[in-house]
């Protein structure tokens, strides 16, 4: 039977949608909190790539998810647009009211159904939980046609109460059913079992569209994923980099690419865009300030780089002897450009698209060629680590708060360090002296005094981009307050710059950790 969906229509049976919730399961983990400009901006690219659903947060937990699923709504035009919910009515109001500007919208409402859930963390009993689906399921779908529900821990859920809850979300209007691997405790062999059972035992299941969403706690993230497809999922919840609570979620362009790479058998259809991939992992990583490992599958440093001399001598006779997919399919470009104070603007933007940042507006662009050339005067070589490391640090100045301006620093054997720190917050110019034990040590209290704040400074790390004692200096600040930590990264060509470019990164994620509160319940 053909599946009628409220926003997709006709369903074709080898399409398969892709839902990224990168702005709500990604940024709810530790670190990965962006404001509504970055949120925004993070939108825009996943249009542009093509994905069918962005669940854009969770409006209940702060004012500023609300306002930020809210403008996702007003601003972007494509994909559904999704907001979270648990069961219960404010919920489901505020998730409705917030999507309601979108021009196709979705509620994603959620209860835990396994018996550990059940009974330690809602304290309900199977009937009542049961009663919950009912009342949630038919409440959202007074604010739209399209409404998801899901199981939460529904891979440890007790296989008949599992079609139970199903069958009454479907009765009630639900028309996608997602089990989650909420903890990443299953195997693939599990996540077939399940829906094949769904499908097979509840009545109804031939109209709505299943969906899996797979945690990565045991590295099997991808793999359920692919054996939920098998077995009949056609929506795949996932995040790019495959970020997401604890080990992460199931990562987009891992699932795509194999989709694409190995459609003999993994015969099914989806809209993204390939080659945007690389830009879009990238406009995350800068957006939050957390690389992906250079051996990560698809948009690692080294996921087309060959280092063996058997290899290379095998990639230059035929690529495909070593390589099993293109680079550029995902968006890698090759270039032979190599940067230096004579080069000009174009052959800049140039070098910026071949390192995946594809399109880059003229503020940011003007910005970073200024910083460029700066550096280049400063550096015989500028290496494509040193434009990536510069440019991350322009974007990431871009919109915040506090924005560093100039440090002068006084150090040395003899006399008793001290830092002369200028910072614009707010708009504003301020400007702190502060001596200090060493000129880190002084530029930090600068920034303390300059903006005063309870945060404790858990970690402080220093590493090069790249070699050479005119190499730029990569710092990375982990500040802790009331038990959330945030990290930040700055880079310059001087060392103590970096680290007030990083401790000023993460007081600034700081700001937008504050505003949020932890809802109760939810828990992945
Ligand atoms: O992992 C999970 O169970 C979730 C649900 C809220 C869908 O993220
Ligand atoms: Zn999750």
């Amino acid at each position: 039977m053909t599946i009628h969906h409220p926003n997709f229509g006709a369903v074709p049976d080898d399409r398969v949608f892709i839902f990224d919730t990168t702005l709500r399961d990604g940024e709810q983990s530790p670190g990965f909190s962006m404001n509504l400009d970055e949120k925004l901006r993070m939108a825009e690219a996943l249009a542009e790539l093509g994905v069918d659903v962005i669940e854009a947060g969770f409006p209940i937990a702060s004012q500023g998810d609300f306002e930020s699923v809210r403008r996702i709504a007003e601003t972007i035009k494509g994909p559904v647009i999704a907001g979270l919910a648990r069961s219960g009515r404010d919920d489901i109001v505020r998730a409705g009211e917030a999507v309601k500007p979108a021009e196709r919208k979705r509620i994603h409402t959620f209860i835990s159904t396994s018996p550990l859930h059940m009974k330690y963390k809602l304290r309900m009993e199977p009937d009542a939980v049961l009663e919950a689906v009912v009342r949630s399921v038919t409440l959202a779908r007074d604010y739209t046609d399209d409404v998801e529900w899901s199981a939460e821990d529904g891979s440890r859920t007790e296989p008949d109460f599992l079609c139970r809850c199903v069958e009454a979300a479907i009765r009630s209007g639900a028309t996608t059913i997602n089990i989650p691997d909420t903890v990443g405790y299953a195997v693939p062999e599990d996540i077939a079992r399940i829906f094949t059972m769904l499908r097979e035992r509840v009545p109804g299941a031939d109209a709505v569209i299943f969906s899996t969403h797979n945690h990565n706690d045991l590295g099997l993230a991808v793999a359920n994923t692919i054996a939920a497809i098998k077995a009949g999922a056609r929506q795949i919840e996932c995040t790019i980099n495959g970020i997401g609570e604890r080990a992460g979620n199931a990562a987009l362009e891992e699932i795509v690419m194999a989709i694409r790479t190995r459609h003999d058998a993994v015969p099914y259809r989806n809209n993204i865009d390939t080659p945007r991939i690389l830009r879009t992992s990238k406009l995350l990583a800068t957006i939050t300030g957390f690389d992906v490992q250079p051996n990560k599958a698809i948009v690692g440093r080294n996921a087309f780089a060959h280092e063996s001399g058997i290899h290379q001598d095998g990639v230059l006779k035929n690529a495909a002897t070593y390589e099993i997919m293109t680079p550029e399919s995902v968006g890698w470009q090759k270039t032979s450009l190599v940067l230096g104070k004579h080069s000009g603007r174009a052959a800049f933007r140039d070098k910026l698209r071949a390192l995946g940042y594809g399109e880059v507006g003229d503020n940011a662009l003007n910005d970073a060629f200024r910083r460029f050339k700066d550096l280049a005067d400063r550096k015989k070589l500028v290496y494509d680590e040193d434009i990536a490391a510069l440019f991350d640090e322009t974007v990431l100045r871009d919109q915040s708060r506090i924005r560093f301006v100039a440090l002068e620093v006084w150090a040395g054997s003899k006399a008793k360090p001290r830092a002369r720190l200028e910072l614009e917050v707010d708009g504003e110019m301020k400007v702190h002296e502060s001596h200090g034990d060493g000129p880190v040590d002084a530029t930090f209290n600068a920034i303390r005094a300059i903006c005063p704040h309870e945060a404790e400074l858990k970690l402080f790390t220093v590493g090069a981009v790249t070699e050479g004692t005119d190499a730029q200096a990569k710092c990375g600040v982990r500040l802790e307050e009331n038990g959330k930590s945030v990290d930040g990264q700055g880079s310059d060509t001087d060392t103590i710059v970096a680290a007030a470019r990083a401790y000023v990164h993460a007081l600034n994620k700081l700001i937008v950790k504050r505003e949020r509160k932890e809802p109760a319940a939810l828990t992945a």
